[in-house]
């Protein structure tokens, strides 16, 4: 595995490999990687001849109150579990390598990025998008895969891509979950013994949801106000809990389409986020 700090010499690599012929699947992280990365990265081998993985903790897209200063970094555990994955470049430049001290050029998506998380991290998504484009073209990737967590991460991102006719394939991945439900993410780690497990009421709540839709419930605000009492019951603060179409993340009503049920809690100081997509089954259908 070749380890790249250097914008120059990733790039050069990727026109090498393009020139060759080379496709070239990429998973960015901001790393801590965990068992939900390295299913993304198992994914990506689906895909590409090579498997590259990026790992920058981008500070364009976290908050003045946000967790960037401690935001988790295990750099040299994370060169050795992509090693051990197969990945044939981890690319992972320092910050002013990415961003030139007097940057002034940043994509904004306009449209999907004002709800959910967007609604309480403003310019979150700017940066978002920002750095993806800038990994793009950077690593010159023909597929890049995003975990479903992020569910309304991976929906703007596609719209990015679709409106700058960007040529890369856009593959979300499942959630991986903890075997007792909680979806995994770097951050469960800044959890306690006892915020681990009122973080569980999240998953728990969502799994209500999925069986009472399995057994016909439909209204939206009647599923989300319920998964909005679980998590509250066991003293979250519920940030948001929204039930929204899963294309354009419009606020539905009922589940005529498939439909995204998002939450963001917070459990003591930590923001934790997870979903599931519903769908009615019809008799039939
Ligand atoms: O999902 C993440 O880890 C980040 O938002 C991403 C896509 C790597 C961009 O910094």
């Amino acid at each position: 595995m070749r380890v790249i700090q250097d914008v120059a010499e990733m790039q050069s690599l990727a026109l090498e490999r393009r020139g060759r012929g080379t496709s070239i699947a990429l998973v960015p992280t901001m790393g801590a990687l965990h068992e939900g990365h390295l299913s993304l990265v198992r994914l990506a081998h689906e895909h590409g001849d090579e498997v590259d993985v990026s790992l920058f903790v981008n500070p364009t897209q976290f908050g003045p109150d946000e967790d960037l200063a401690r935001y988790p970094r295990a750099l040299e555990r994370d060169m050795e579990l992509c090693r051990e994955e197969g990945v044939t470049t981890l690319f992972c430049p320092g910050a002013e390598q990415v961003y030139a001290a007097d940057h002034s050029t940043h994509i904004s998506e306009t449209r999907l990025s004002l709800g959910l998380c967007g609604e309480h991290r403003p310019g979150h998504f700017d940066g978002v998008v920002t750095v993806v484009a800038k990994l793009f073209n950077i690593m010159l990737p023909s597929v890049a895969v995003f975990g479903q967590k992020d569910f309304q991460q991976v929906r703007v991102i596609q719209r990015m891509v679709r409106d700058l006719n960007m040529p890369v394939r856009i593959v979300m991945a499942p959630i991986v979950r903890e075997a007792d439900g909680l979806a995994m993410s770097s951050r469960n780690r800044y959890l306690s013994g006892a915020e681990r497990e009122q973080a569980l009421s999240i998953s728990k709540a969502l799994r209500d949801a999925e069986d009472a839709v399995a057994k016909g419930a439909s209204d939206a605000e009647v599923l989300r106000t319920s998964v909005e009492a679980g998590i509250s019951d066991a003293g979250l603060k519920v940030q948001y809990v929204a039930c929204v179409d899963a294309d354009s993340l419009e606020p539905v009503e009922n589940l005529d389409r498939a439909a995204l049920l998002a939450v963001a809690a917070f459990v003591g100081n930590t923001r934790l986020i997870d979903n599931v997509v519903l769908r009615l089954e019809r008799p039939g259908c």
